[in-house]
């Protein structure tokens, strides 16, 4: 008679309200989905278990408003809490007798160019760091070994440590950094020629302990297809993105870019415009400086998406400068805004793409919240 009250709401009947909610990334209900992993309803609390194909889900933001409303609506007071987690998959399984030198890592991104000065390393770096914030397991790789940027931009020149025969990642905003520029002084790695390029990049891969990773995010040096080729060859990479200015000759190198992609057989997931615009707070207006729009008209002459528009800012470069990503240093700016839109595109691109693929073994589940 004193006993406890009884639950406002059966476990059956959240699930049922939570597979009416349609996930516009799945395409289905969250429990058709897969996504509800478990229910538990205490008098007037409802706690939901969820586990999304990544952190960076690209709906995330609309269900944590969507569950709670939906969920409190369909009975008396109720009040709604979700745990969220994670369990991140391969988007390229692995395969027999394929070389990969750091298994560790799940989904391997590259962020590349023909041209010089587009904005790779500021790009890279602020989604490394969006998906780092949203939960994920990140590493970031300074593929440029004539002119490392990720020490500055990240605000840490502390030397990696080693451990047995391999090199610690430096930890920095919550993700792994590995760079030549830790390594050797500035002016040293300028001289060096085409194979000990080849061979830095390589041990960056082989012999450095990145660990577990849902995402290792690789920001290449301009042109050159030598480390495209070196990279095909060693590792599984999962795709690359294009970053270009949106002016004719920027997007000229798109093409070629795009082309030297091809030839090694890594997939070209999109193309960001950067410095797509400038909205000028003196006089209220929007200025096109590298001219609008060439970047999507290339990307459907090439077959590829536009993942992104990060607008020119000052508080980006000075973020750069300061050593912070613009995400963190100013979360609410149009630019971070951008970075954060890009992060979670590719994430669910990935994420799709792997869970089409025959079922993997899970990562293990990670809360992310
Ligand atoms: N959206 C932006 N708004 C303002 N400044 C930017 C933006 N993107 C990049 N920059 C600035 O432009 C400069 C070049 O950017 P970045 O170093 O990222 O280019 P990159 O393509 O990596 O160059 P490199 O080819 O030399 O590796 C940096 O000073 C950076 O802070
Ligand atoms: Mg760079």
């Amino acid at each position: 008679m004193f006993g406890k009250k009884p639950p406002a709401i059966s476990p059956d009947d959240v699930r049922a309200v939570l597979d009416q909610i349609i996930d516009p990334e799945a395409g289905k209900g969250l429990v058709e989905a897969g996504f509800v992993k478990d229910v538990s309803v205490e008098g007037q609390k409802v706690r939901i278990g969820l586990t999304l194909p990544t952190p960076a889900w690209a709906s995330r933001p609309e269900l944590a408003t969507k569950i709670p409303e939906q969920v409190a609506a369909a009975g008396d007071k109720l009040k709604v809490d979700i745990a969220w987690g994670s369990d991140v998959l391969r988007s390229r399984p692995e395969a027999a007798g394929e070389q990969n030198l750091v298994p560790g890592a799940r989904n391997l991104i590259l962020f590349a160019s023909g041209k010089g000065g587009v904005g790779k390393s500021t790009v890279a770096s602020n989604v490394a760091a969006a998906l780092a914030q949203m939960g994920a397991n990140v590493g970031l790789l300074d593929a440029d070994v004539y002119g490392p940027s990720i020490p500055t931009m990240l605000g840490t020149h502390e030397r990696p440590e080693v451990s047995g025969q391999k090199l610690v990642p430096v930890v920095s905003h919550g993700m792994k950094l590995m760079s030549i520029g830790f390594i050797v002084p500035p002016t040293e790695a300028m001289v060096w020629r085409g194979p000990m390029l080849a061979g830095a990049l390589t041990q960056f891969m082989r012999d450095v302990e990145w660990g577990d990773l849902d995402y290792l995010i690789m920001d290449l040096p301009p042109g050159t297809g030598d480390v495209q080729l070196t990279l095909a060859q060693n590792v599984k990479v999962s795709g690359a993105v294009l970053v270009s200015t949106p002016q004719d000759v920027a997007l000229a190198d798109v093409r070629r870019g795009k082309a030297m992609f091809d030839k090694v057989g890594i997939q070209t997931l999109g193309v960001v415009e950067n410095m797509a615009y400038f909205d000028c707070n003196n006089c209220g207006t929007r200025h096109n400086i590298f001219n609008s729009g060439g970047a999507s008209r290339l990307a459907d002459e090439l077959g590829v998406p536009v993942v992104g528009e990060v607008p020119l800012e000052t508080s980006t470069r000075e973020a750069a400068d300061q050593g912070r990503p613009e995400v963190l240093a100013h979360p609410d700016s149009s630019a971070a805004k951008a970075f954060n839109g890009i992060a979670r595109t590719l994430a669910t691109m990935l994420a799709k793409k792997a869970m089409s693929q025959p079922k993997q073994k899970a990562s293990g589940l990670k809360i992310i919240q």
